[in-house]
């Protein structure tokens, strides 16, 4: 990602602001345990204004005719650079990232109150750190205590977020050929998955594979918490254990996908561990398969956000009824929502550098519509838990077919295209045909 691109976020965004100052501080640090962080993670919007991925750093920055942006990070620091690996430092990060002005992080509370002084509106981020809140509210408040000197405060609050998550959710070719990468890595994650397991294997063992691909091409993380899910855990929607052994004649479901440059892949994939599905397993993917078919056809320039979801929905009750999971009509069946037993879920989410990325989903109350840029995933599913009756054949079958889709001009890129999802496809590829 260019340097040019993360200026023109910034002009963009102060040309929103109209007027004011914007403050976004990065993500804190995490303790694992004792002295051990977990691998750090910006914050995504500040890596998308800033293009910095340190920790301890803050973005302010200046809209109207002040028009500039600011950069506090951490000094230069050869004693702990020895131990924990460069820092730019306020001089090189300037230069390197493009800011007009970079100040130490050590100097951000004395030199916050006359930054906000007079300020007409201040664009914060409240609610998302308590601690941030109250230096901020602290700053405002030194400001305020200079009332006789004839300072302001800003006069209004407002928040930062809707201007940038609006900013974030359309996507420019340079994310999207990152998100198309991240896509075919986690595409080759999963086929990877796929040739590997076998009956006795056990769930991490197989997730060692997703990671092992992952890290192999630069992804350093993955996006979310791998699941790898065997049998009756493919019904817990958050399984992340992960430790159970497979067993001949179970499905797998696994969602998993990468993080690259800070953009996320989020793909599921349901397969039989012995290679072979069953009947009764086929009949039910085949259903899953059909409706994520229809949602992604749904996915195009025009149609509102519910339009996939709504379309998944049709196919995956008409499949309920043909199981014979319920009576009635598919469109009984909607109106009282029954199906939820068996799909609880909604049909996918905006996709970006957060796996469930920001950006509305109603604006004035009504579903938005899909416009070229966005990108979202698509992933029904049906979960049939034994609890729920289910006849004997069906009983523990999870299934959930995802993929990431972007809307372009006159339809949509099924970004993780090519991930083996025909019960043909997968089958050949985990008899080593694929
Ligand atoms: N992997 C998270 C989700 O599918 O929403
Ligand atoms: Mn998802
Ligand atoms: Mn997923």
């Amino acid at each position: 990602m260019s340097l040019a691109m993360q200026i023109t976020r910034r002009a963009r965004l102060a040309g929103l602001m109209g007027e004011g100052i914007a403050v976004l501080p990065t993500s804190p640090e995490l303790a694992r345990n004792a002295d051990t962080q977990f691998p750090y993670r910006f914050d995504s919007s500040f890596f998308y204004l800033s293009g910095f991925g340190e920790p301890e750093a803050v973005l302010v920055l200046f809209a109207g005719d002040l028009r500039r942006s600011l950069l506090f990070c951490r000094n230069k620091d050869v004693e702990r650079e020895i131990w924990d690996g460069f820092r730019y430092g306020p001089d090189a990060a300037r230069e390197q990232f493009g800011f007009d002005e970079a100040y130490p992080i050590d100097e951000l509370d004395k030199m916050m109150p006359s930054l906000l002084e007079n300020q007409p509106k201040l664009y914060a981020t409240l609610g998302a750190d308590p601690a941030w809140d109250s230096r901020l509210i602290g700053w405002l408040n030194e400001v305020r205590s200079r009332a006789r000197t004839g300072v302001q405060a800003p006069k209004e609050i407002l928040d930062l977020r809707s201007l940038v998550h609006e900013m974030r959710l359309f996507k420019d070719e340079s994310e999207l050929a990152t998100m198309r990468r991240a896509g075919q890595i986690s595409r080759d994650a999963h086929a990877r998955a796929m040739s590997f397991t076998r009956p006795g294997q056990f769930e991490y063992q197989v997730e060692a594979e997703l990671i092992h691909e992952f890290y192999r091409n630069g992804s350093r993380f993955p996006a979310y918490t791998s699941i790898v899910a065997g049998g009756a855990n493919a019904c817990v929607l958050h399984y992340v254990e992960n430790n159970a052994e497979l067993r001949d004649g179970d499905l797998l479901l696994i969602d998993a996908g990468c993080e690259l440059h800070g953009y996320a892949a989020d793909i599921t994939r349901t397969f039989p561990v012995n290679g072979k599905f069953s009947a009764a397993q086929k009949d039910v993917y085949e259903i899953v398969l059909a409706a994520q078919y229809a949602a992604i056809n749904a996915a195009k320039p025009g149609n509102t956000w519910n339009m996939p979801h709504d379309a998944a929905l049709k196919v995956l009750v008409q499949g309920m009824l043909d199981l014979k999971l319920l009576q009635g009509s598919v469109d009984s069946v909607i109106e009282s929502e029954s199906y939820k037993q068996f799909y609880m879920h909604r049909t996918g989410h905006w996709l970006g550098m957060d796996v469930h990325d920001v950006g509305d989903y109603k604006l004035n109350g009504q579903w938005r519509e899909l416009q070229p840029g966005m990108v979202l995933t698509v992933e029904p599913g049906l979960y049939l838990r034994p609890a729920d009756n289910v006849p004997p054949a069906l009983a523990n079958i999870g299934i959930r077919i995802e993929d990431d889709v972007a809307i372009v001009a006159g339809g949509n890129e099924v970004l993780t295209a090519g991930t083996p999802k025909t019960v043909a496809e997968i089958e050949a590829v985990m008899a080593g045909q694929g």
